[in-house]
């Protein structure tokens, strides 16, 4: 399946365990996405952007029994409830939403699973060891403590079953030899040389069926198996953009156009299941295996992974119904490198809220649209030469970009913010209030705040992906949606090009962009 010509830029977040509501580590992945593809549709690109929810397994048939409801109306419930809302909440603007639990996954699962039996590579067997119904994970006696799980510190259970196995084992050289000669295939590094050094460490072939319940999709030669949820799961990425379908049919051409994926966004801890499985997976199929993984780290709380089944899970709503869905989109993106653990402090955020998004971002506008109402009775003067800002702002636009598309995402923002820091400098330095005292000064007035006014028309549409909805405010008090149009349509291609705001266009004084912040007691 070679990729066609108008390939979308396809990126894909990890389908959650819908055992319980989201936390803000699945809210940072899905974050993270939605700015990353945010920025590729403001280069022009094509993309499409999927997330969805992972349903079938014991932790969610568990979970669905301890509720005294059944797995579907479970499912249904968190995903109605508590999964779509969150992420509208945090202005995700996916192109699709996949269930593992929709028709159109399953007998797309089933047809694939089929198609490797046919083409010899799942045969039956017996299947005896440790099983984490955390991790959702078969273990091996090396990966646990004192009978627990190293990750989820609960005992496993004991499975003694006849299983489907998957030939994963065959692909082990293939995928050495992927990672070895394609650094980008797998990121950071640090994650590229945990799959390489899994890889040489020798891996069995894989279970990839359970016969002791139900609450999956059934093995479609043998129906007293269900499919693995992993197996199932991994499989989202395909069946969501049409997997096996006939290439002249809709979701043929879907696939040919989308696949493969250009980035599965993933957390360091399922890792191995995307940069292992997935790619053998696809290899036995005959299809394109993803063009890269990328691995980012922990959200931490008191040094441990946040997570659900340790009761440390802050929503995300705790975050922003104090700081606004744009700051929390911003922070985490801003204080963590991608790709390394984080943790979660309320004083650095509060402190990186009022200094970087209230100061120098905030204020910077406001001031601009109220001395454009005061000096120039609300309309953006003259359109002036930009005095050494525009090549500033030129340096800026690739160095973001590059970062950008390289899932730098600090490196990004702090690019766009120095940028903005640079502005904040030129109005200290040209002091238009001071200008403001003396009619004489009036062009070299409207000079300054025209060139104000300009940066922060590319500041905000630098910073639309981050923060959409503030910047769509900003957007519409400096008139741009009037003559520029829709802020999301503006390209970061031409970003940089000096004296798009036309003179005489109607400025408001908008809302406050980020509210100085309530005392708020921990
Ligand atoms: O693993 N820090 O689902 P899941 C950062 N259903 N990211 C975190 C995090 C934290 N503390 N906690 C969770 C599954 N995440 C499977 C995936 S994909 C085919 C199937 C994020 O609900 C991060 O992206 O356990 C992590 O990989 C994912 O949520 C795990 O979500
Ligand atoms: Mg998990």
């Amino acid at each position: 399946m070679s990729s066609a010509e108008n390939k979308s830029f396809y990126l894909t977040t990890p389908i959650y365990y819908v055992n319980d509501a989201p936390h803000i580590g699945h809210a940072y992945t899905t974050v993270a996405g939605d700015v990353l593809t945010r920025w590729h549709r403001q280069r022009g690109e094509s993309v499409w952007f999927l997330t969805g929810t992972d349903e079938h397994g014991q932790k969610v048939m568990n979970t669905a029994a301890q509720n005294g409801v059944s797995p579907q109306d479970w499912c249904d419930r968190l995903v109605e409830a508590e999964w779509k809302p969150n992420w509208s909440h945090l202005n995700i603007a996916n192109d699709d939403f996949i269930r593992t639990t929709e028709p159109r996954h399953m007998v797309r699962v089933q047809a694939f699973m089929q198609d490797l039996k046919d083409k010899g590579f799942i045969y039956s067997g017996k299947y005896e060891g440790p099983y984490c119904i955390g991790c959702e994970e078969f273990k091996l006696p090396g990966d646990l403590i004192e009978g627990s799980c190293r990750i989820h510190s609960r005992p496993v259970e004991m499975v003694s079953e006849e299983n489907w196995f998957f030939k994963l084992s065959e692909f082990v050289p293939a995928l050495i030899e992927r990672y070895r000669s394609n650094p980008g295939a797998c990121e950071p590094e640090s994650a590229r040389n945990e799959v390489l050094a899994f890889l040489e460490g020798g891996v069995s072939d894989l279970s990839i069926s359970r016969s002791t319940f139900d609450w999956g999709i059934p093995v479609p030669w043998d129906t007293n198996q269900v499919i693995y949820v992993w197996f199932d799961a991994l499989l989202n990425y395909a069946t969501a953009v049409g997997l096996m379908d006939d290439p002249n049919s809709q979701g043929g051409k879907k696939f040919a156009n989308t696949w493969p994926a250009d980035v599965h966004l993933v957390g360091k801890d399922i890792l191995r299941f995307h940069a292992v499985i997935w790619p053998a997976m696809l290899m036995a199929a005959g299809l394109d295996v993803p063009r890269k993984v990328f691995a980012h780290g922990w959200l931490l709380v008191g040094g441990e992974k946040m997570s659900k089944s340790k009761l440390t899970g802050i929503a995300p709503k705790d975050i922003t119904d104090h700081f606004g869905v744009d700051a929390f989109r911003y922070y985490f993106l801003r204080a963590i490198p991608f790709g390394t653990d984080g943790s979660f402090s309320w004083e650095d955020m509060s402190a990186r809220y009022t200094s970087e998004l209230a100061n120098d971002f905030g204020n910077l506008a406001s001031r601009l649209t109220a001395m454009i109402e005061k000096y120039c009775g609300g309309v953006i003067p003259a359109v002036s030469d930009g005095a050494g800002l525009v090549e500033y702002l030129e340096k800026t636009v690739p160095a973001a970009d590059a970062a950008i598309c390289a899932l730098d995402f600090q490196g990004g923002i702090n690019a766009i913010m120095d940028f903005c820091k640079r502005v904040n400098g030129y109005v200290t330095e040209q002091e238009p209030w001071v200008l403001a005292k003396d009619p004489a000064n009036k062009a070299a007035l409207d000079a300054v705040l025209y060139n104000t006014a300009e940066s922060i028309r590319a500041l905000a549409v630098l910073l639309h992906s981050v923060m959409p909805a503030t910047t769509e405010i900003l957007w519409a008090s400096l008139g741009a949606d009037v003559t520029l149009g829709p802020i999301g349509e503006q390209t970061i291609a031409k970003v940089a090009e000096w004296g798009q705001l036309p003179a005489g266009s109607k400025v408001t004084k908008g809302a406050v962009l980020f509210p100085r912040l309530e005392e708020k007691a921990l």
